[in-house]
This record gives C-alpha cells, sequence and structure tokens, in this order.
C-alpha cells in the first residue's frame, strides 16, 4: 500500500509534467499500456493468497481510475494550449490594407457577362438561367421551330441518345430555350437576361462546339418597338463605352419573332483596323425582335393582351469585338499566357459608375 501511495505520487507528477501530446502518451503507454505498470500488477495478482488478492485488487483499481482520469484532463488541457498556440500563430490583421492581386485573372467571357449583368441591372432586368441539356420542345417546338422548320439545319444541333420514351433531348442551341421556360414559371409581365453557355456542331476562327450567348425578354401590356430600339441603342453605347455609337436595325427572319432585325454598329475598318463607334461602315452584333405570338400563347401568355422584344448575342463575339481578341478557339485553350495578357483583375468589378473595364 504504502508503495502504491509513492508509484501514485511520482506517476501524478510525470503525468502533469507531460509538455506535449506525444510525451503525456509515453506516460500512458509506462502506466496503463499492455506491458504498463499497472497492467503487469494487476496480472500478478493471481500469485497473491485469496485474502490479499481482493484488497490488492481493488487498490489497484481506484489508483487505475485516478491515473485515467488525471491523464484525460492533461490531454484536455494540452490541446487546449496546442489550438491557443495555433490561433496566435495564425492570426491575420483583418484590417490591413488588401495586397495587390499578382496571380489570378478573370476570362473576358467572365468580365463581359459581369458587364453585361451591370448594364441590364441598371436598366431593371434581373438575372434568369436554364439547364444546358434541354427538351426539343423548349430549344425548337415552343420557339415556333417545329421539326421540319428548315432553321433546325442551320443549328449543327447536338442530339443526345433518345430517352425511355424516346425523347432526344439536346445541347441548347441558344439561349432562347431559357425565354420559355421564363414564361412558363409564371405570369408576365418580364424583364429578364440569360447569359449562358450554347452548343453547335462548328469549329473555326470565329466559331467552337460550345460558345456563350445572352437573351433578352420584356413583356408587358404595352411595350413596342420603340422600346427595344431604346433598349439595345443604351446597351451598346454603355457597352462599347462610346455616347455616340450608332446603330442601325436590319430587317431580318427568327422563327420566334416578328418584325425579326438584326442589329449593326458603326464602325471603321480604315488601314485594316476595327474601330467601334466611328467611320462610315457596319458590324452585326445581334438579333431581336417582336416576339412572336405563337410563341406568347405556346407559354400560356395572352398575346392580345401581353407583347414584348427578345434578343440575343454572342458574349464570346462582343468580347473579341470590345477587345480585339483575333481567335475565339484561344478562348478555351487554357493558355495561362493567353490568360495573363487577356484576363481582368477580379477585384475591378465592372459598374456604370465605376467604369466598366479597367
Ligand atoms: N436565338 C438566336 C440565335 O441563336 C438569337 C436570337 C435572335 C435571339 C433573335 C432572340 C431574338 O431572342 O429575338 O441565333
Amino acid at each position: 500500500m504504502q508503495e502504491l501511495d509513492q508509484l501514485e505520487q511520482e506517476w501524478l507528477a510525470a503525468i502533469a509534467g507531460a509538455a506535449d501530446l506525444d510525451s503525456l502518451d509515453k506516460v500512458r503507454v509506462a502506466v496503463l499500456g499492455k506491458k504498463g505498470a499497472i497492467t503487469e500488477r494487476l496480472k500478478s495478482l493471481g500469485q497473491l493468497p485469496a485474502e490479499q488478492r481482493r484488497s490488492a485488487g481493488a487498490a489497484l483499481n481506484v489508483l487505475k481510475d485516478t491515473l485515467t482520469a488525471a491523464i484525460a484532463d492533461r490531454q484536455n488541457a494540452l490541446h487546449v494550449r496546442a489550438l491557443d498556440a495555433r490561433l496566435a500563430e495564425e492570426r491575420v490583421d483583418v484590417t490591413l490594407p488588401v495586397r495587390p492581386m499578382t496571380g489570378g485573372r478573370l476570362h473576358p467571357v467572365s468580365q463581359v457577362t459581369d458587364e453585361l449583368v451591370a448594364i441590364f441591372a441598371d436598366m431593371g432586368f434581373t438575372v434568369a438561367d436554364g439547364p444546358d441539356i434541354e427538351s426539343d420542345w423548349n430549344n425548337f417546338t415552343a420557339l415556333n421551330i417545329p421539326p421540319d422548320h428548315p432553321a433546325r439545319q442551320m443549328h449543327d444541333t447536338f442530339y443526345l441518345p433518345p430517352d425511355a420514351n424516346g425523347e432526344r433531348k439536346v445541347l441548347r442551341t441558344h439561349t432562347s430555350p431559357v425565354q420559355i421556360r421564363t414564361m412558363m414559371a409564371g405570369p408576365p409581365p418580364y424583364r429578364v437576361i440569360i447569359p449562358g453557355r450554347t452548343y453547335r456542331s462548328d469549329s473555326d476562327m470565329t466559331h467552337t462546339p460550345m460558345f456563350h450567348q445572352v437573351e433578352g425578354l420584356v413583356i408587358d401590356r404595352d411595350i413596342h418597338m420603340g422600346h427595344l430600339k431604346g433598349c439595345l441603342l443604351e446597351f451598346a453605347r454603355a457597352f462599347f463605352e462610346v455616347d455616340t455609337l450608332k446603330l442601325r436595325f436590319r430587317p431580318s427572319h427568327f422563327p420566334f419573332t416578328e418584325p425579326s432585325a438584326e442589329v449593326d454598329v458603326g464602325c471603321s475598318r480604315r488601314g485594316g483596323e476595327l474601330k467601334i463607334g466611328e467611320g462610315d461602315d457596319w458590324l452585326e452584333i445581334l438579333g431581336c425582335g417582336m416576339v412572336h405570338p405563337k410563341v406568347l400563347e405556346n407559354c400560356g401568355v395572352d398575346p392580345t393582351q401581353y407583347q414584348g422584344f427578345a434578343f440575343g448575342m454572342g458574349i464570346d463575339r462582343i468580347a473579341m469585338l470590345k477587345y480585339g481578341i483575333p481567335d475565339l478557339r484561344s478562348f478555351f485553350d487554357g493558355d495561362l499566357r493567353w490568360i495573363r495578357h487577356y484576363g481582368f483583375v477580379p477585384l475591378d468589378l465592372p459598374t456604370l459608375s465605376g467604369g466598366l473595364a479597367r
């Protein structure tokens, strides 16, 4: 007994003196481990005469509990101490000024998308989106492009294998199906822009199988072509940052609009250099029109009560024009040298008041 009291004092001192979790564990193994001092003593109880075995066993078990509890306490204390040390070491001063970003750059497609959202949000538009994999109905039929319509050939569609019902989904060939989704989701009025990925089986200097479009849709009781022209003029002047930019609306045809138009911006190509906003030349940037009554009907919107306009344009294309990027395929090569040259500093958020791009 005397001996156990002394051992208890020694072991408690060793536990209290363990400076870190590793040394504490060594003490634990030495005392309570498979070959530890207490374990060995418990094993040798069998050799004692029966009358001593009982009391010696009880005393050993009490000591074992005391030591186990002391080790757990010490472990907790060391954990807290380790955490405190780490918190002190990893402390950050959030009031320090931001260090200049030297690494990452925003892709021109992300930049131009942010610019478009900033411009149209200022005119009261909200952003809508939809999935890349679309039903044939949303991508074509509801947009007044029935199964045998020639416009389907022009879209170079990627079809998915037929599902259990024989339906073939498509990779959306334009963002226009989100017009359908928007109108089906709730009653008019609508004023949305829809940036997103689109797909066509096509590849050259100005076409890639995946590209980006932005779609606009405005439907209300008294919307007319004047609103369409005003809205697009305001957009184009803000986007190209030329207050005197001229627009030209040329008659065109899209199955989902009537009348339809293509829009050109004024430019010059003098000396082989494209300059937007000066000169007497024209450059096409988008398609638009008044939403066809059949499209409204297909979405359960009454065309005798509601009307409006839609437009669609290629984000990559207007990014190339605005920032003078020659080859569309380079957008998706993942070349770091390219993104360092053409990319944007992420902290410069485009706003109309602060400037779109710096
Ligand atoms: N969806 C057309 C395309 O991909 C672009 C377009 C033209 C969208 C006219 C429209 C529109 O909403 O009114 O070629």
